[in-house]
């Protein structure tokens, strides 16, 4: 089956050379071409060019894209978007001023989140999160990252694992999986922090592993969480299993997440609002990609983290949604730019660089995701008529996508 999209005004994010990351100065720099035309052979791209160099080409389907832009799909690399319920009324808490440990404290938050999870059956969660995957589908994204953590026991982080499995069978979305057994430590374990520990170590991750659930291990390495050594405990452990780490860290405090996601080799390291010098020549030289989550931050009010001291300093940097009930109860990858040029302002093209083809990385797809190159699966969204690349964070707070093509069909 071969389409053919003709006519585009501009096709965004090509690459003739593709790379897995795009460091420092270069994210600055987005490579498009003007009056296109790109054209998909089963699930993959198989060429592109300039309206007027087209050749012949027999195609099934032809689908024509004057005065719209066509831009690979988001890479969403940080989520937990199964859960159970919402948290509305700590929304309005934190509004009224309790910070986001003191909620944690009172039984609220990740807590909160576990006791209806551990209520709710996997079928139901099945439901919930699909229908979450079909709205963020709609907003231009194209592979997904989702966490287990609102399990806090073997059977319910289990069963969310499990849904995340059915997840990736049913869904048109490339998602992984990520198990975060040490998201926040249970009522019944106050007090007994390293037991808890022992038992995600024990008997979690053997489990995960066995059953094969998890694509990536995560620990929430920070002040009121987990501390650098019960991460580093974990993360050895999962390492006897394969399982590479992609942890939250550095999101409350200076708390030495980063300097531990890089000694084991982190594929991603997450949130980073604490972030100095020590921290930048850690990530520097390793293949750590630095994660940064503008919902949360946003939603949190939260100071924000040195993104731009960050890209000055030749790191490479990705950004997510952060999609959970809690800290950022949205998946829109679109108002994530919107985020990233006026909170953090980055310019929309490095803007796009962290939230495709970086993020791609950080979710260990980026040789086959995040870009529009030969050989690559074809994801990607045809947008409304709008003018220009500029005017997607611009114009915020709209679905500005269209159409769009996940392994080359349509959804
Ligand atoms: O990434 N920081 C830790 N975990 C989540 C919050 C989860 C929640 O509040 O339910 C986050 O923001
Ligand atoms: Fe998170």
């Amino acid at each position: 089956m071969r389409t053919l999209i003709r006519n585009i005004k501009e096709l965004i994010q090509v690459e003739e050379t593709p790379r897995l990351k795009v460091c420092g100065k270069d994210m600055a720099e987005i490579t498009t071409i003007k009056n296109a035309y790109l054209l998909i052979e089963d699930d993959k791209i198989i060429d592109f060019g300039t309206m007027e160099d087209i050749k012949k080409f027999n195609a099934d389907k032809i689908v024509d894209a004057s005065n719209r832009l066509v831009f690979p799909s988001f890479c969403d690399s940080h989520t937990h978007l199964v859960y159970s319920g919402s948290r509305e009324i700590e929304y309005i808490d934190k509004i009224r001023g309790l910070s986001y440990e003191e909620i944690a404290e009172r039984g609220g938050g990740i807590l909160n989140s576990a006791k209806r999870l551990q209520e709710t059956t996997e079928d139901e969660l099945f439901e919930d999160a699909m229908k979450r995957l079909d709205e963020i589908i709609k907003m231009g994204t194209g592979a997904v990252e989702i966490k287990s953590g609102y399990g806090l026991n073997t059977e319910s982080e289990l069963k969310m694992l499990r849904v995340i499995k059915r997840l990736k069978e049913a869904s048109p979305l490339t998602i992984k999986s990520n198990f975060l057994g040490a998201h926040a430590v249970p009522m019944d374990y106050r007090g007994r922090q390293s037991e808890f520990v022992d038992l995600v170590i024990n008997d979690m991750i053997p489990q995960v592993a066995k059953e094969n659930l998890a694509d990536y291990i995560d620990v929430f390495c920070d002040k009121g969480f987990f501390t650098v050594e019960e991460t580093d405990r974990i993360l050895t452990a999962g390492a006897k299993y394969g399982m590479r780490p992609k942890i939250h860290a550095n999101e409350l405090d200076y708390s030495g997440g980063i300097q531990v996601a890089v000694k084991h080799n982190a594929l991603s390291c997450d949130h980073l609002e604490f972030v100095g010098d020590a921290e930048i020549e850690c990530l520097l030289g390793s293949e750590t990609m630095p994660t940064v989550l503008p919902g949360a931050a946003f939603f949190l009010n939260m100071r924000l983290s040195p993104v731009r001291k960050m890209m000055e300093a030749g790191l490479p940097v990705a950004m997510a949604s952060d999609f959970n009930p809690g800290s950022s109860p949205s998946g829109n990858m679109q108002t994530i730019i919107s985020f990233a040029c006026v909170n953090y302002r980055m310019t929309p093209q490095e803007a796009f660089n962290a939230t495709t083809i970086n993020s791609a990385y950080a979710m260990g797809i980026s040789k086959t995701h995040g870009s529009i190159a030969k050989g690559k699966i074809a994801n990607f969204y045809i947008t409304k008529e709008i003018p220009n690349l500029e005017y997607m964070p611009y114009y915020y707070g709209t679905n500005k996508v269209e159409r769009v093509f996940l392994n080359g069909v349509e959804y």
